[in-house]
């Protein structure tokens, strides 16, 4: 057969077949990948929209874990996944900032990926582990102003929402500590737990329940307005340092390629989970909220995410921070 005969059979085949699937989808189980170690924060939040979800599309949506390199090496799975709906990615605002933080990637991290909708804006705190002689957000800065390359400052690796608030956190001090990168904020968390890093600036998806239960110390939230679920952490603006503000948004991505009515039909699956009466509720303990429904959707997301790239682009510049 020659190779035109075989373009136009894979281009017949595609013109009908395509729509054919679309209008199955889906017929076996979804896969959110998350691109960091089960137990963080991005974990939390994929587990409570896949239940939710699967429920919606009537099929089993599972959660996989692919961790490392900051949140690169599972992006990077799914960038290379078909585009078919059944491998989608859950990811944060490392969407934004790995563009600039990364100048050679196995794959590209914008144009290989086709926007779903937007799930959750997560705030952050800085926390320290329990024995920290540290009273109040005042002393803690005292602190790592004196200890410098003496403090360990836990993250999930260069991309990662705890690596940004990190970043800034030490640009605003002017003083670098030792960063210590883990596949995730969960495996971080266990190390914090145990003393054997001083501090972290995690979501409160991972850490709201420490500090409730005592296990963590909480200087500071990163957002505007004191969380309900935190109401006794201040935020940075309260203890004087408001330019550490910082929201940890989240998006569900498809390979590019992706017919559009998949798109469509696991974007209407996601604004029914964040309608779930479950995700909510769950989402109210951790001190997040779903996003509003219009922005649960393929232009929303998109629209926010170029802004995000724009936004952060000079910020990472001047902290002069490169992956390669
Ligand atoms: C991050 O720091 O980007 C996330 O907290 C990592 C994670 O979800 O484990």
């Amino acid at each position: 057969m020659t190779l035109i005969r075989r373009s136009l059979l894979a281009a017949a085949f595609a013109a009908v077949a395509a729509p054919a699937m679309a209008q199955a989808y889906p017929t076996r189980t979804v896969t959110i990948i998350v691109p960091f170690a089960a137990g963080g924060p991005t974990d939390a939040v994929a587990r409570l929209i896949a239940e939710a979800m699967g429920r919606d599309l009537g099929q089993t949506v599972v959660v996989e874990n692919v961790g490392g390199a900051g949140g690169t090496i599972g992006a990077d799975r799914v960038a290379k996944a078909r585009p078919d709906g059944y491998t989608v990615l859950l990811h944060h605002i490392g969407m934004a900032t790995i563009p600039t933080l990364y100048r050679r990637l196995p794959y590209e991290p914008v144009n290989a990926f086709a926007p779903i909708g937007l799930v959750s804006p997560v705030p952050m705190t800085v926390i320290a582990r329990k024995d920290h002689p540290a009273a109040n957000f005042q002393e803690l800065i005292a602190w790592i102003r004196e200890k410098k390359e003496d403090v360990n400052l836990g993250n999930a690796g260069l991309g990662a929402a705890s690596q940004l608030c990190g970043t800034l956190l030490q640009f605003l001090l002017q003083t670098p500590v030792t960063t210590v990168p883990f596949r995730g904020t969960g495996p971080a968390m266990t190390e914090l737990l145990g003393g054997r890093i001083d501090v972290m600036c995690d979501q409160t998806t991972n850490t709201t329940e420490q500090i409730r239960a005592g296990a963590v110390k909480a200087y500071a939230v990163t957002v505007p307005s004191r969380l309900a679920a935190l109401p006794d952490v201040p935020t940075t603006a309260e203890v004087g340092m408001p330019d550490l503000a910082v929201t940890i948004w989240h998006g569900l991505y498809a390979p590019r390629g992706t017919p559009a009515p998949v798109i469509e039909r696991l974007s209407r699956a996601l604004q029914v989970a964040l309608r779930d009466d479950k995700v909510v509720s769950r989402f109210a303990e951790l001190g997040t909220t779903p996003e509003p429904q219009e922005r649960a959707t393929p232009d929303a997301h998109r629209a926010h995410w170029m802004a995000e790239i724009a936004k952060w682009r000079p910020v990472l510049q001047a902290a002069n921070q490169f992956a390669d």
